[in-house]
């Protein structure tokens, strides 16, 4: 068969006019209307489902397909793939009865319409075959149960019985059934109506939070991978912090990431007080997604003051420190890294760690500028000095905006006296000029201790601004530091 291309009336009908003409050309596809013929050929009804009719209806485009047919999902796919191009495969999930196929950089899985029930201690459901109905009965949320037909008798037929569209309209998040049942059903629904919630700027009905509230305990039998999976699509979004805030709202901050529960409230003893660290790790958050969509940096925002619980002091007359906090965090980063199953490689586990720990140096620098305390930021900070930068600005929050203001003025002239050294000394990608061959040959070594310390001295040297990093200046101090601790030795 060829690849169908029919024009025909649609009969969605979305109350916005933009959103209804772009459905109508998302849906005037030659995919979906093969789809269509095909289904009409097996005497099989088919609709497209889920994400894609959502994201239609909001204009945002997508190209992953969902496609529910009363009756053998697989042998549509089959057949849909032999009549677009009969080298095209497609990959079938047996225990989850679906296939799943792409094609010119679409992808579209088939399922067969479902009635799922489930037993309390898995998440794993015993699927039946069911109506339409009853497979839009077992979605998420109403948002995602819009079904829109693609049999050519009533192509473009809107099929929705939960009033999805009306949510939608109305940014509503809310599930189709009992929301204790749909989130039983699937625990990893909690997070997901937060992370449909933050990307789409969405309230979540009262009843559906409340029972997200409720059953957050069930997420425990969820694999860390997806809830972690996600995360980053809260933390991606324009403005992460709504996530958190309903995470923490619904104690589910608590069970899968308690750390950051932590850092929430004030404590005051007479006059003083504190900042609750929550709220600002979400204003340093929301700052830094403000100026960036790095994932790692966003998240070096959330760990930045992890440790600020555990270091918590108290002295009457200074009242509240945080003293070595941004020590223990980096150091608390790699279990909390493991225990999320994210990468654990230098690149990611390693950037993260050093901007929390670095957090505090370059408002330091304020206070205390010398050539060398910049040298050793450029050396500690390397190429990940902007996004320093960056977080370290994004950690300025202060309801005073005059002092928000003074403080940025101070951070402009450590940036500049920063930038200047660089441009000087090059300090940044420092390369020692002195091998450890070199400091052998020179000192007929074989490989010892005394190699690394004399190459530690030349790099403190040089970060010191005692010598230059140049080859001269560099063999001289080795020469003189090298005969010093080789005679002490003696
Ligand atoms: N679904 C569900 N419960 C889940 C996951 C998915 O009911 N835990 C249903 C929803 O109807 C959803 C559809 O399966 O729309 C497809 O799921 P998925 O591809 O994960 O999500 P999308 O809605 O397509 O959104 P996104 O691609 O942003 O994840």
């Amino acid at each position: 068969m060829k690849i169908a291309k029919k024009s025909t009336t649609l009969a969605v009908s979305p109350a916005d006019p933009c959103a209804l003409q772009k459905i109508v050309t998302l849906l005037d596809h030659p995919l979906l209307h093969t789809i269509g013929a095909v289904a009409d050929d097996l005497q099989l009804q088919a609709y497209v489902v889920g994400g894609f009719v959502r994201d239609a209806f909001l204009n945002r485009p997508s190209k992953d397909i969902d496609i529910v047919c009363v009756g053998d999902g697989m042998l549509l796919a089959q057949r849909v793939a032999a009549s677009l191009d009969n080298k095209l495969e497609v990959t079938t999930f047996k225990t989850f009865g679906t296939a799943m196929l792409n094609w010119k950089g679409w992808v579209v899985e088939f399922v067969g319409a479902r009635k799922e029930s489930y037993c309390i201690t898995s998440r794993h459901p015993s699927v039946l075959p069911g109506t339409l109905d009853d497979d839009q009965m077992r979605r998420d949320f109403t948002i995602n149960t819009l079904a829109i037909c693609l049999n050519q008798n009533q192509y473009g037929l809107l099929l929705d019985p939960f009033n999805g569209q009306k949510d939608l309209e109305n940014g509503i998040i809310k599930t189709p059934c009992d929301p204790l049942q749909t989130f039983s059903d699937d625990p990893l629904r909690i997070i997901r109506a937060i992370r449909f919630a933050t990307q789409l700027n969405f309230n979540i009905a009262e009843e559906t939070l409340g029972a997200m509230a409720m059953v957050r305990n069930r997420l425990k039998i969820i694999s860390q991978e997806r809830i972690t999976e996600e995360l980053h699509k809260i933390i991606a979004a324009h403005k992460p912090s709504y996530g958190f805030q309903l995470l923490f709202k619904t104690k589910i901050l608590e069970v899968i990431f308690p750390e950051m529960a932590n850092l929430a409230g004030r404590d005051q003893v007479g006059t003083h007080s504190h900042k609750d660290n929550f709220i600002h790790t979400l204003e340093v958050l929301d700052n830094v997604s403000a100026s960036s969509s790095k994932l790692w940096l966003r998240w070096a925002a959330i760990f930045h003051d992890i440790a600020k619980p555990l270091t918590k002091q108290f002295s009457p007359k200074q009242g509240f420190s945080f003293h070595g906090h941004e020590d223990l965090g980096a150091k608390m980063v790699p279990q909390i890294f493991r225990r999320m199953k994210f990468p654990t490689n230098k690149e990611i586990l390693g950037y993260v760690q050093k901007l929390v720990k670095l957090h505090l140096r370059p408002i330091a620098l304020v206070e205390q500028v010398t050539d060398g305390a910049i040298r050793r930021l450029l050396y500690e900070s390397g190429d990940d000095l902007e996004d320093l930068f960056l977080l370290c600005r994004a950690d300025i929050t202060s309801k005073n905006p005059i002092k928000v203001a003074q403080y940025l003025a101070n951070f402009d002239r450590v940036e500049a006296k920063v930038l200047d050294v660089e441009a000087r000394d090059k300090i940044r990608n420092f390369q020692p000029i002195i091998t450890g061959e070199l400091i052998m040959n020179t000192f007929h070594l074989k490989p010892c201790k005394t190699i690394g310390l004399i190459k530690q001295a030349i790099k403190e040297a040089v970060l010191e601004g005692k010598i230059k990093n140049e080859y001269e200046e560099a063999f001289n101090y080795m020469y003189l530091v090298g005969n010093q601790l080789l005679a002490k030795e003696e």
